[in-house]
């Protein structure tokens, strides 16, 4: 009797493999980070060989690390960033570019253009819940088609796939060249622009009109049953491979949301909040994105509105590498402790354009409200504080597009372990923020729909038995300082407009 689960959580700045126990506790995990590749300004890319070699990599390590063999694992789930377009030849499993990853802003023209047949941005909400927006896959497979020498001809003749990081992990690990399954879920499906959130399937009216040909996509299966087993080329031979979410829907289920009305918000690279509707898909009159929450196996799908924030810890990454402030992440939290507030400076690191609620491409990063009074702390300071504002925008759309406003927050993450920034987020939000045992949510979810679709775990019944809170923080600031500093940093995010010529 197998007694693990196992994720591979392919993420934005790693991979990682992690193994779980009946109860939802980690019991060997390895991880293994790749090179981010910055060709041109707005730019972000990830190399899909490297990526898929050290996801071999880290089911290794993780299965070495407890002293495990493929037959320990009832089944393995797979976890990923979202959006990040990958394109590759199904001869020979190489990819025809790098991957573009889903902070990259170069198909803001295609974006225009598209918009321009009418309707703007909002001209495929009504079937597949989001914005037309650079953020999104399908304008990043066109810009692949139109500027990779022979693509389109190559495409339409059957030769290229395209996926998402979850597809190119599971095709690689079904067989890859020889007979890999091109498989995706809804969950990232529905990040692509060209899924009707009603049916499920790709609108073929959408893709013409993106000139994307339907049979370079993946056939969408459930986001929680056995797609296949893995093969020899991966290191868990002989696996099932039952669970796909991507990996912020994959958070909400490992912080078991699984009714209407629950929410969480995952502090990564970005920042993503996500509300369980249930079966309902609402529209967002307030700038958030509606999307599939999880469908798994043959029950009813269920949606959730989100709220998506680009830059968030990966600001922190940046004022250690580019600015070199800080020699490691941790050290953010001592540096902004070492003064009482921000000195009035506000930082809004729109380096992707801003998201949710605003969808701006033409924003682009600023400081502001500096005097020669500001120091390092405070600097650090306005960073950190710039997650909990960029959260808390993303909340009051919820609010305002719910008409309930929510009473607490589930938080999981990088971040979480910020003590600083976990109060400043209940200060700012005024409501509590709730930190679970298992901060490894993401992972977590992903073995929990694999576990599910194989009977290791039953129900949802038992994703919400195992979930325990580990910490609260609650809400402390005066309303009048807490309307001051809001006000502040709404006027700072007006100044980061209009930067696009
Ligand atoms: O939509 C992007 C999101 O899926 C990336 O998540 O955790 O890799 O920053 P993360």
């Amino acid at each position: 009797m197998s007694r693990y689960v196992a994720a591979i959580d392919q993420g934005t700045t790693s991979t990682r493999c992690m193994v779980f126990d009946h109860s939802g506790r980690v019991v060997a995990s390895d991880q293994t980070e790749h090179e981010q590749i910055f060709p041109k300004a707005g730019w972000v890319e990830h190399n899909a060989e490297e990526i898929w070699k050290n996801t071999r990599q880290v089911c290794a390590g993780a299965l070495a690390k407890a002293d495990l063999s493929p037959s320990d694992i009832a089944a393995v789930g797979i976890t990923n960033q979202r959006e990040t377009t990958l394109v590759w030849d199904v001869k020979t499993g190489k990819p025809v570019y790098n991957a573009i990853v889903w902070q990259d802003t170069r198909t803001d023209k295609i974006c225009a253009e598209l918009g321009a047949l009418g309707g703007g941005q909002e001209r495929y909400r009504q079937k597949t819940g989001l914005p037309l927006a650079t953020y999104f896959a399908g304008p990043k497979i066109r810009w692949v088609l139109d500027n990779v020498d022979g693509a389109r001809e190559r495409a339409e003749a059957g030769d290229l796939k395209f996926g998402t990081m979850d597809s190119w992990v599971l095709w690689n690990m079904t067989g890859g060249p020889d007979g890999g399954l091109h498989i995706t879920d809804p969950t990232n499906a529905s990040r692509t622009l060209l899924m009707d959130l009603d049916t499920l399937t790709w609108d073929e009216e959408i893709c013409g009109e993106m000139g994307i040909p339907v049979a370079m996509l993946p056939e969408i299966q459930s986001s929680s049953q056995e797609y296949g087993q893995v093969r020899d080329r991966g290191v868990l031979a002989g696996v099932p491979i039952a669970g796909i979410l991507g990996d912020q829907q994959a958070a909400t289920f490992g912080q078991a949301c699984l009714s209407p009305g629950e929410a969480k918000n995952t502090y990564g690279t970005g920042n993503f909040v996500l509300l369980n509707t249930g079966t309902e898909k609402v529209m967002s009159d307030n700038g958030l994105l509606t999307t599939v929450c999880y469908k798994i196996g043959s029950a009813d799908t269920v949606y959730a509105l989100e709220g998506s924030i680009a830059v968030t810890g990966s600001l922190v990454q940046w004022i250690r590498d580019n600015l070199k402030m800080i020699s490691s992440a941790a050290e953010i939290e001592q540096l902004a402790s070492s003064v009482d507030d921000n000195g009035g400076c506000y930082f809004v690191p729109a380096f992707s354009g801003l998201f949710a609620p605003h969808w701006r491409s033409d924003a682009r990063g600023a400081i502001v409200g500096l005097t020669r009074y500001v120091s390092a702390g405070h600097l650090a300071r306005a960073v950190l504080e710039a997650t909990a504002f960029q959260t808390k925008e993303v909340i009051d759309a919820m609010n305002a597009d719910s008409g309930v406003p929510l009473t607490s927050l589930k938080v999981d993450g990088g971040m979480v372990v910020n003590e600083l920034l976990m109060q400043f987020q209940a200060d700012i939000l005024d409501v509590s923020v709730i930190r679970p045992v298992v901060n490894e949510t993401t992972a977590l979810g992903a073995a929990y729909a694999a576990g599910l679709a194989v009977g290791f775990w039953e129900s949802e019944d038992d994703i919400r038995a195992n979930w325990a809170q580990d910490k609260q923080w609650d809400p402390s600031m005066e309303p009048a300082d807490r309307d001051r500093q809001y006000r502040n940093w709404k006027k700072a995010v007006t100044k980061t407009f209009d930067w696009v010529d």
